[in-house]
């Protein structure tokens, strides 16, 4: 029985068809998927706070309703994700209980500070920008739920890139001293984004599985030369430069060469000793306890509604 599964699962993976929630599925194939989206889902809550930090010292009152509805896109996204990680069998309470108990993973960009206002801007043209760059691929995952989820996600994510564009544009035609803030959040901001795309393909032991299993069309190292490839022309639009000495055109491989990562300080900040890890998962862990009254208040009224449907 098992074996008939099996093949059945391995002509829609080489059809490059769509597995479904009720479709038959290795177990690996269910707890990678789990892993990744769960984490994923975890990146996006996380992801709010360097950014809800900015939402009462916006410069105005236009630069605030947009932060605002960047972080409530944010909080959506997570939501989709975690919905689309529950159809994979494991209850969101679960998945939640792994991030506040620090065993789950989420984007080790959002261990850094968000310094001045000028982050809100590198963070969404960098991160954002990453963001997109992994997920539009995504948007093709075999696992029907994840797939569809990145679809709506990739094209919020980019009215997310245009606003942080913006916000760097202004300040680098600024004031010179606006014109550093922003060189600055540049400068602090681009190599932990090039690392959003995950370790070095040598050092990636998902990856082979994830892309013979179509959940993973492009290895970490493809996506992040076709970020660096996307950025350079940006940047120089902005009038910024990116912090990479190392950065130049290779006329043979038809991409640009860029300096080596600090993949020390990657495995640092996704074990926990990253410069705001502690303090993002306090602010989880206490966000999570005071929205109790809100879990108790859904489920009293969900159980009365029941209660009332069964007379
Ligand atoms: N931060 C934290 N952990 C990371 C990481 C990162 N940037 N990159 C890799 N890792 C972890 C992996 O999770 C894995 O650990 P695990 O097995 O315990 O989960 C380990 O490092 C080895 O990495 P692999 O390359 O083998 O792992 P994957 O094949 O899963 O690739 C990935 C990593 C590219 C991040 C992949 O999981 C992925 O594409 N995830 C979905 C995209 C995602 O999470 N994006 C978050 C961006 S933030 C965001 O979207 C918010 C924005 O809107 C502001």
């Amino acid at each position: 029985e098992n074996s008939v599964d099996q093949q059945h699962f391995d002509t829609l993976i080489a059809d490059d068809s769509r597995i479904e929630p009720r479709d038959w599925m290795p177990e690996a194939y269910r707890k990678t998927l789990t892993r990744q989206v769960s984490q994923h889902a975890h990146s996006e809550i996380i992801g709010m706070q360097p950014e809800a930090n900015w939402i009462t010292r916006a410069p105005s009152l236009k630069r605030k309703a947009i932060l605002m509805a960047k972080v409530q896109d944010e909080a959506g996204h997570g939501l989709y994700l975690y919905s689309a990680a529950e159809t994979l069998g494991t209850p969101r309470e679960v998945l939640n209980q792994q991030l506040l108990s620090g065993k789950a993973k989420y984007s080790s960009i959002f261990n850094y500070p968000a310094r001045t206002w000028a982050d809100m801007g590198a963070i969404g043209w960098l991160v954002d920008g990453a963001a997109i760059c992994n997920q539009v691929p995504l948007c093709r995952a075999s696992y029907g739920p994840y797939g569809r989820a990145m679809v709506r996600i990739c094209k919020e994510e980019s009215f997310h890139q245009r606003q942080g564009w913006e916000i760097l544009y202004e300040l680098s035609h600024g004031s010179e001293e606006q014109k550093q803030m922003a060189q600055d959040a540049v400068n602090r901001t681009y190599g932990p984004a090039l690392q959003m795309f995950g370790p070095p393909d040598a050092d990636s032991p998902n990856s082979q599985q994830s892309m013979e299993w179509n959940i993973k069309r492009f290895s970490n190292d493809e996506l992040r030369q076709r970020f660096v490839d996307m950025i350079v022309p940006q940047a120089e639009a902005l009038g910024l430069t990116l912090p990479d000495a190392d950065l130049k055109w290779n006329e043979e491989r038809g991409h640009y060469d860029y300096g080596q990562l600090d993949w020390d300080e990657f495995m640092s900040v996704i074990k926990g000793s990253g410069p705001c890890n502690v303090q993002r998962m306090q602010r989880r862990r206490k966000a999570h306890h005071d929205g109790a009254w809100v879990r108790e208040a859904a489920e009293a009224y969900a159980k009365r509604q029941m209660q009332a449907a069964a007379q």
